[in-house]
């Protein structure tokens, strides 16, 4: 049986992607930083979707002073291979938000934290992942990437760079890893319906992302079947980005419906 690891899946749209994978029948590794939603949410997972192995792990791997905790790296992927498992597609999900982060206010430290969660963390991960499926000879990695990548909101400078930098680093990895068959690709949402979304339905229902030539947004399904695509179907295509956001990018500014 095959096995995913997606980062930051105890809710939203992580979550929404490891239950595509069990529903396909892989093995699903979440990771999150909390210690008792991490567990929660396998057990969750685990309950609905018996007939596949699923495990969490926390991994809170930026530390608050911005140095990164390696060995939390190593010592994830180290359990893995003791029980078996080989994570053939790693989903990275997890991601620094950086809401409300303006350039006269807030310290570096900020903006720091942001690329290190986004971009270094992830370069981490991919490299720890990867040294197992160069020897497999079979891998793929997906970015839950952004639409912000290409498009730029307020006050999310560091966010915006990080979705930028992710995209940089995904056509880098792909060139490198090609010969080794490990395929590395990314999903631009834009935005989703997460708790979030629901709970602020009011401002979100007038955000100019909400305006999409498709006339919605995505749920997390729809996100899912991105990434279900990149890793179990797209054998020839590397260094690709799939939109996801109702064809909101493509537009020089939203039509307001009436
Ligand atoms: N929501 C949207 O409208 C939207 C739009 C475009 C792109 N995206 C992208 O889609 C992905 C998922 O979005 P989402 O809205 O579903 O995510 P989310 O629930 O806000 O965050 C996903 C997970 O990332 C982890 N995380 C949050 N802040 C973190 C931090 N400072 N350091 C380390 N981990 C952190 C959290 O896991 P723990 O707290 O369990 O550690 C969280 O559950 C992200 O990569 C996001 O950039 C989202």
């Amino acid at each position: 049986m095959k096995t995913v690891l997606i980062t930051g899946a105890t809710v939203n749209t992580g979550y929404g992607i490891a239950k595509k994978f069990a529903s396909k029948n892989w093995n699903v590794v979440i990771t999150g930083r909390d210690i008792d939603r991490v567990p929660a949410a396998a057990e969750r997972l685990q309950n609905e979707y018996p007939d596949v192995t699923v495990l969490g792990y926390v991994l809170n791997a930026v530390r608050p002073d911005n140095t990164i905790d390696e060995e939390a790296v190593t010592n994830l992927f180290s359990d893995l291979d003791r029980k078996g498992l080989f994570v053939e597609c790693l989903v990275l999900n997890a991601a620094n938000l950086g809401i409300r982060q303006r350039i006269f206010e807030n310290p570096l430290s900020d903006f720091i934290n942001v690329l290190h969660t986004n971009v270094t963390l992830n370069y981490l991960l991919i490299e720890t992942a990867a040294r197992r499926m160069k020897e497999e000879k079979n891998g793929s990695v997906v970015f839950i990437n952004s639409n912000t990548a290409y498009r730029a909101i307020p006050d999310r400078i560091a966010y915006c760079t990080s979705k930028g930098a992710q995209l940089s680093m995904m056509r880098a990895l792909a060139l490198d890893l090609g010969k080794y068959n490990i395929r590395v690709n990314a999903v631009l949402p834009g935005m989703i319906k997460t708790d979030r979304w629901e709970s602020n339905y009011n401002d979100c229902k007038n955000a100019p992302s909400n305006f999409t030539p498709l006339g919605d947004i995505a749920e997390f399904a729809d996100i899912a079947d991105a990434v279900w695509y990149f890793a179990a179907h797209a054998r020839n295509t590397t260094g690709a980005e799939l939109a996801v956001d109702g064809g909101n990018m493509i537009q020089l500014y939203p039509i307001i419906p009436e």
